[in-house]
């Protein structure tokens, strides 16, 4: 993932446009706007989140008007409309989650992180934040990690240090 600043202006890489050309090429001519979802996607992988620029940049290159790219990536909430660490944790905080625990894990890795909600760490590696059911209630407390929104259930303090601690090291050897 490339580094990321405030007001980030980008570049789209001759690779991603590549990859933009192959997602517009699944729908009919004209319809170029049904591969936004599979763009941003991309855009977010890359950049780690979608600053203005490159909303405005995709926009441009699918033809379409900026606010059609900001309603879609302003309403789903996976998202990122700001910058964020290199590993994003995601805990459920509705109800049933929360009845085992869940409020108690984000005050853990708040506190492990010694980040509040929504901030990136010092070393960029990880934001945290809550979200509503992830449809894994009956394994409740649960997280996510995107981009490949892998499951961590069960959760205890244990677990979720192991996991910070995994990272980490992942991280290292990148
Ligand atoms: Fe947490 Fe459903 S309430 S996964």
């Amino acid at each position: 993932m490339l580094s990321v600043k405030e007001n980030m202006t980008v570049e789209f890489s001759l690779s991603l446009l590549e990859k933009f050309a192959e997602v517009v090429a699944r729908y009919p001519k004209g319809k170029q706007k049904s591969g936004l979802l599979p763009i941003l996607h991309l855009v977010q992988a890359e950049y780690g989140w979608l600053s203005v620029d490159a909303m405005d940049k995709v926009a441009a290159y699918l033809d379409i008007r900026p606010i059609e790219v900001y309603e879609v990536a302003t309403f789903y909430t996976m998202f990122f409309l700001e910058p964020k660490g290199k590993y994003v944790l995601e805990i459920c905080r509705t109800g049933p989650c929360c009845l085992v625990g869940a409020e108690r894990m984000m005050q853990h890795i708040e506190d492990r992180l010694g980040v509040k909600e929504g901030d990136v760490t010092a070393d960029g590696l990880f934001s945290w934040r809550g979200v509503e059911c992830l449809a894994a209630c009956g394994y409740a407390p649960v997280l996510q990690i995107g981009p490949e929104y892998t499951f961590y259930e069960n959760l205890t303090e244990e677990k979720v240090d192991q996991l910070i601690d995994e990272l980490k090291q992942k991280a290292q050897t990148k």
